[in-house]
């Protein structure tokens, strides 16, 4: 399914306090915080020229996700980003003193840390990354998994430390359940949704997000003319679309954002021309997308920047991870999981059909730009879907 923006906000300049989170200087106070990390290098930007001559196109890059901060996943900038950010803001509060991240390991700073309790609900990728940021300073991790995540996911998050603590339902009902118990505990949420009343901390996650732009921009020989992104609860896209519109303007990109049709909720919210929860059904194969309720914030972006949303099918999904996998005409191997070539299913999905490549005016000349958001985060899920068997 294919909607193009019709927003009465559609092209409308972002709200003052979204510019200014999404932005260059955001991205900025990002990699700067980012230099300090022991892990961090500038991952890959790979060239599709194979595909790009298959679809038509005149390039495709994929910002390569897979190999971030050694988690697998895009979700490594934004949940660890935050901890690390919440804790420094919260010792500059008791030390009386503005606290620079060249003392974070200092023992001020970690008596402070460990003070605190961080908590969120995550379908995998989010938490493992809240969890890595409060080992990195020594806080504790309270994570919220719904019954939809595997135990090797579970395994990857309990790795570094954190209390593992089960909900029922989807992960909107695990959503719900953090904020209740983080409520009654005095713990602070670093949830990756946003909801009324609840903005600052998943705004800084999406700020983490930008990061990963910004280092595509600097690897770029030109900017992108399209770029399609995948949606769970829409925070990677509305962070991607928005810091390439502040940071380009008139010369933006077209943006897509894709969702899987089984949790269609940012598609759904464009139909409805308002934040609706998606009807749940049967669980996607996108499992790191299986979310029914979009961000209020990443909507409220969306709304004025995306220029078309659609959705595809799980079959589609899988075919792009193989084909990722086993590229032809001189394609790099690309190893993406269940959720991470999503956007890029969504460029093939539009480049086959005549009409969305007039509606969108993708042509021969067009330079697409997709993001491979996670690796094999679950090598089980991906050796059966891969390799057809069991790793
Ligand atoms: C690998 C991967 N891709 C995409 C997404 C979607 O991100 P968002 O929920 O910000 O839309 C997620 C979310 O967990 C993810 O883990």
């Amino acid at each position: 399914m294919f909607l193009l923006n019709t927003h009465p906000d559609h092209r409308k300049p972002l709200l003052p306090e979204d510019a200014e989170v999404l932005g260059a200087a955001g991205a900025a106070t990002v990699e700067a915080q980012l230099r300090h990390r022991a892990n961090y290098a500038v991952t890959p930007l790979h060239d599709l020229p194979g595909l790009a001559a298959q679809l038509g196109v005149g390039a495709i890059q994929v910002k390569d996700e897979g190999h971030r901060l050694g988690l697998g996943s895009f979700k490594a900038l934004g949940g660890s980003y935050v901890v690390v950010r919440l804790v420094l803001e919260e010792a500059a509060r008791r030390l009386g003193r503005p606290v620079d991240i060249a003392e974070l390991q200092s023992p001020d700073v970690r008596a402070v840390a460990a003070s605190m309790t961080f908590s969120c609900a995550t379908d995998g990728n989010h938490g493992r990354s809240v969890a890595q940021g409060a080992q990195l300073v020594g806080a504790q991790a309270a994570i919220f998994v719904h019954s939809g995540v595997s135990e090797e996911r579970i395994a990857a998050i309990a790795r570094f430390g954190a209390t593992m603590i089960r909900a029922e339902g989807t992960y909107d009902d695990s959503v719900a359940e953090a904020a209740r118990v983080s409520d009654e505990k005095g713990w602070i949420v670093v949830s990756d949704t946003s909801w009324p009343g609840y903005e600052r901390i998943p705004g800084l996650v999406m700020q983490g997000y930008t990061a990963l732009v910004a280092e595509s921009l600097r690897q770029m020989k030109d900017p992108p003319t399209h770029v399609f992104v995948q949606v769970g609860v829409g925070g990677i896209a509305a962070a991607v679309a928005a810091h390439f519109a502040l940071v380009l303007g008139e010369r933006r990109p077209v943006f897509v954002a894709v969702d899987p049709s089984r949790a269609a909720c940012m598609f759904e919210s464009a139909r409805a021309g308002e934040p609706v929860k998606a009807a749940v059904g049967e669980p996607t194969v996108m499992a790191m997308l299986d979310c029914y309720e979009p961000s209020l914030v990443a909507w409220r972006i969306l709304s004025r920047v995306a220029d078309a949303f659609m959705t595809v099918e799980d079959e589609d999904a899988v075919a792009v991870m193989n084909r990722l996998a086993r590229p032809a005409g001189g394609d790099p191997v690309v190893v993406a999981g269940e959720s991470g070539g999503v956007g890029l299913a969504g460029l093939i999905a539009a480049a086959a059909d005549p009409a969305l490549r007039a509606q969108l005016k993708l042509d021969a000349t067009s330079r697409v730009f997709v993001v491979n958001t996670e690796g094999a985060t679950d090598p089980d899920r991906y050796a059966e879907l891969v390799h057809g068997k069991a790793a």
